[in-house]
């Protein structure tokens, strides 16, 4: 199968136990499973947090369309990588993690990981040579690719490889490219991570997290802390990613027509100071991303040729494209990462990759694109 095929098809084969034939799967909402026998669940359930038919079939699903053995849905993309964190991690290891990274996973690192005794430091992943001088105790090279919010691009392979030579664990954040344009695990790493929030749910209607891994001993361990600590994604929610996800062939292709339209806007206005996006030729790891994605996907950020109160007036301006945080719904969101998202990491480290106050995300929804340049061509003239 291909990714629509299964996006569509796997975890919702048609029901043939009930005598309805629903081809729509089940939500099991029950949170405990009646037995027969105190020894054995029926077909294995015993309570929603260590298990529910729901969670499964999406765990099936995201898993297939990562080209993973194995899923694991969580309650919020940080809850995820907490999850991987401390399955996997203890006192004393030591994680590097690409520089532009989302301000949560940068704070769970900065604010919580490090008072169990896991330290962790931010290198600027987009040059192998990075990784130049890795400290004995490192367990895990961490990236995002497209990064969140400046779009730049890390050569999974070549990371991969540096990383198992010696000896430590890859995790890629697919969040921003999603499994339709890019695929960790067939280039090297050991873990995706998705904050499923975003495009895999795509309805801005659920939050969530996921981690895929081909490892068996990997899995166990997360498998083992997906019920120990219990941030579990409800089955309510894993119904509603089910539902979102058959459409994400066809989300993420119009979603990167939009980007690309935008794109071609903004280049050619003289209020816009510069264009962040992988699929323009000048992008500084253009070669990169067009060898490991098979598209450049939907967010785009840009700096205006204005002080904050220009980027303010842009947002007052804009009808269809709400001021808001997150991404990857079928509405357009735009946000300013320094004062929202990313508004927690620290001024001086934020700026020192170029997450400066006249930054713009956006996440280019799937509206009828003459809607959207009219809004944002108007929304400029106005900076
Ligand atoms: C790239 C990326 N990873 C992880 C997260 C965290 O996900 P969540 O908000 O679902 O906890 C986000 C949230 O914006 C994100 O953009």
């Amino acid at each position: 199968m291909r990714i629509s095929t299964k996006s569509i098809h796997v975890g919702e084969e048609p029901d043939t136990e009930s005598g309805y034939g629903d081809v729509v799967s089940t939500i099991h909402l029950s949170t405990t499973f009646a037995r027969k026998d105190p020894l054995h669940p029926t077909k294995g359930y015993e309570y929603t947090r260590s298990g529910n038919p729901t969670r499964d079939a999406l765990e099936r699903k995201i898993a297939s369309i990562e080209n993973g053995k194995y899923g694991l849905m969580f309650s919020s993309g940080l809850a995820a990588e907490t999850n991987m964190f401390l399955s996997l991690f203890r006192q004393g290891d030591h994680i590097i993690a690409s520089d532009d990274l989302y301000g949560g996973t940068e704070r769970l690192l900065r604010k919580v990981l490090s008072n169990v005794g896991i330290s962790y430091e931010l290198r600027d992943l987009t040059k192998s040579s990075s990784l130049e001088g890795i400290p004995g105790n490192t367990r895990l090279i961490y990236l995002e690719t497209p990064s969140n919010p400046l779009l730049r691009i890390i050569d999974i392979k070549g990371i991969s490889k540096i990383s198992r030579e010696h000896g430590l664990l890859t995790a890629v954040d697919n969040t921003f490219a999603t499994p339709y344009f890019q695929n960790p695990l067939d280039l090297g790493a050991d873990i995706v991570v998705h904050s499923t929030t975003k495009y895999i749910n795509g309805h801005s209607d659920s939050l969530g997290g996921a981690l895929i891994a081909n490892n068996d001993e990997l899995y166990e361990k997360l498998k083992f802390n997906q019920n120990a600590i219990g941030a579990v994604m409800s089955p309510f929610d894993s119904y509603l990613v089910m539902r979102g996800l058959k459409t994400l062939s066809v989300r993420m292709r119009e979603h990167e027509s939009n980007a690309e339209k935008v794109v071609s806007l903004l280049k050619g206005s003289h209020k816009v100071k510069k264009v962040y996006y992988p699929g323009l030729v000048e992008h500084e790891n253009h070669d990169v991303a067009s060898r490991q994605m098979k598209g450049y996907g939907g967010m785009i950020s840009f700096k205006l040729d204005a002080d904050i109160e220009g980027v303010k007036r842009f947002a007052g301006n804009l009808n269809y494209i709400s001021l808001a945080e997150s991404l990857g719904g079928v509405e357009s969101l735009m946000e300013v990462p320094s004062l929202m998202t990313h508004a927690g990491v620290p001024k001086e480290i934020r700026e020192k990759y170029g997450v400066t106050d006249d930054l713009i995300r956006l996440s280019v929804g799937i509206e009828d694109p003459e809607d959207l340049i009219e809004d944002i061509s108007s929304a400029l003239e106005r900076v």
